[in-house]
């Protein structure tokens, strides 16, 4: 089968990395990769998020399989634009159609949505600037810290957590009168505050209620060791969770992954593709702190590592609706991966910087993130390249990424030393 990538990420990388390693993959396009990807398949020049563009080169190259990686084409609508063509009506299209990716288009739509299925999540109520002064008041009634969630997508910026009533005040005024995060912010989710570790799952649906559940991880976002500094998009990750135990996982299946899964039935949300449920573990048990509509990244560089069962199987059994009668098989091993990023990252950095080291490592895959193709590669992003290992625990998983870090440079290069730190 051919397959074609959007996106240009570790996540698209790590996806690639897994897709030419099964037998029914022939040829493999990424759109509009980087320089890792090269490496696996053909990187092409598309804008991925016309629909028009995507279908043309779905038709003029055979294409069988579309994986949409980041969430911008899918709340775009770029897969039911593909399906607006009645001659690509058996594209697999790996993402869901428009109208469930308000799951993470909207915190307010992926609230109610929750509610509807009575799905564990924080209180909240929703806000518009002609209910500013509401807002405010229902501010009042809460306790610090104040949680603050544009509506929409802001590139992984738009949560403010404040401690300071009157600082919240203002902020939430700045959000919706003054545009804070532009559109996204015309409308602002305000939550109750959850104590509690932070740990992502995924699932791949195939919208007709089956599903295979993918392994957990956790991942580090914040650019300083020891969790401090600004978020970042993430600088580390780990799977297995030491935490996630059988009770954990039994009691996260039955009050939240199937809720969801069944409740995307219900509401007849057409959702074909991975569901990543970002969850906080709190003391009354786990909550959902957000869904993604795609795989989380640098999550997907320890999760789909670890999986076994051919993914090609996977994306057409969720396109036939059967992804309930199958077994997915995982590599019990740990994978711990570490996020190389530019000098400045996440505020304003270089790009073009030439990396030196880069080799085959035992034991270590490199994941490019932000790299670009060429007889030299280079930094093209903030984030630059996941260094990805197994080991019988994550210390020796971590100890081989480190040490393949040591021998790879370039001006400017940071990365986090403690990834793991807490668990
Ligand atoms: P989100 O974009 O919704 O994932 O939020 C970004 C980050 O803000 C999350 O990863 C959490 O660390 C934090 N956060 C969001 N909502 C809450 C909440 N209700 N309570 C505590 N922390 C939160
Ligand atoms: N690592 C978090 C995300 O992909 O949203």
């Amino acid at each position: 089968m051919n397959v074609l990538v959007l996106g240009s990420g570790g996540r698209e990388h790590a996806l690639s990395h897994k897709i030419v390693q099964s037998t029914k993959c022939e040829k493999l396009f990424i759109a509009p990769g980087n320089g890792g990807t090269a490496a696996l398949g053909e990187n092409v020049s598309l804008d991925i998020e016309s629909a028009a563009e995507v279908a043309a080169f779905v038709k003029a190259h055979a294409i069988d399989i579309v994986v949409i990686g980041p969430e911008a084409p899918l709340v775009a609508g770029v897969h039911d634009g593909l399906k607006s063509f009645p001659e690509l009506e058996n594209l697999v299209v790996v993402g869901p159609r428009q109208a469930a990716a308000e799951l993470e288009g909207s915190k307010d739509f992926a609230k109610e949505f929750m509610m509807r299925h009575n799905i564990p999540t924080a209180a909240y109520q929703t806000f518009t600037k002609d209910t500013l002064a509401e807002g405010q008041a229902f501010l009042e009634t809460l306790e610090a810290p104040y949680v603050l969630k544009a509506d929409g997508l802001a590139a992984g910026k738009g949560v403010l957590i404040i401690e300071d009533i009157d600082e919240a005040k203002e902020e939430l005024k700045n959000m919706l009168v003054d545009a804070k995060f532009g559109d996204a912010s015309s409308r602002v989710v305000i939550e109750e505050f959850l104590a509690g570790i932070e740990f992502s799952i995924f699932a791949l649906t195939d919208g007709k209620g089956g599903y295979a559940l993918l392994p957990e991880a956790k991942d580090y976002k914040r650019i300083g060791e020891g969790d401090t500094g600004l978020n970042t998009g993430g600088m580390g990750a780990v799977s297995p969770v030491p935490f996630f135990d059988e009770t954990l996982r039994e009691h996260t299946v039955r009050e939240i992954i199937e809720p969801t899964i069944q409740g995307l039935v219900k509401d007849n949300l057409p959702y074909q593709g991975f569901v990543f449920f970002g969850l906080i573990n709190t003391t009354k048990g786990p909550k959902v702190i957000e869904y993604n509509v795609r795989m989380g990244d640098p999550e997907t560089e320890v999760v789909i590592p670890r999986l076994e069962t051919d993914i090609i199987d996977l994306f057409v059994a969720m396109h036939n609706g059967t992804l309930g009668e199958i077994n997915v098989a995982v590599n019990p091993q740990t994978a711990a991966t570490v996020m190389a990023v530019s000098g400045g990252y996440p505020g304003s950095y270089e790009k073009g910087k030439v990396i030196a080291g880069l080799r085959e490592f035992e034991g270590t895959t490199v994941y490019h993130a932000g790299t670009n193709p060429g007889e030299q590669i280079t930094t093209s992003g903030g984030r630059v390249m996941a260094f990805t290992s197994f080991g019988a625990d994550k210390d020796e998983a971590l100890a081989k990424s480190y040490a393949a870090l040591k021998e790879v440079s370039y001006e400017g290069m940071n990365y986090r030393k403690d990834i793991g730190f807490d668990l």
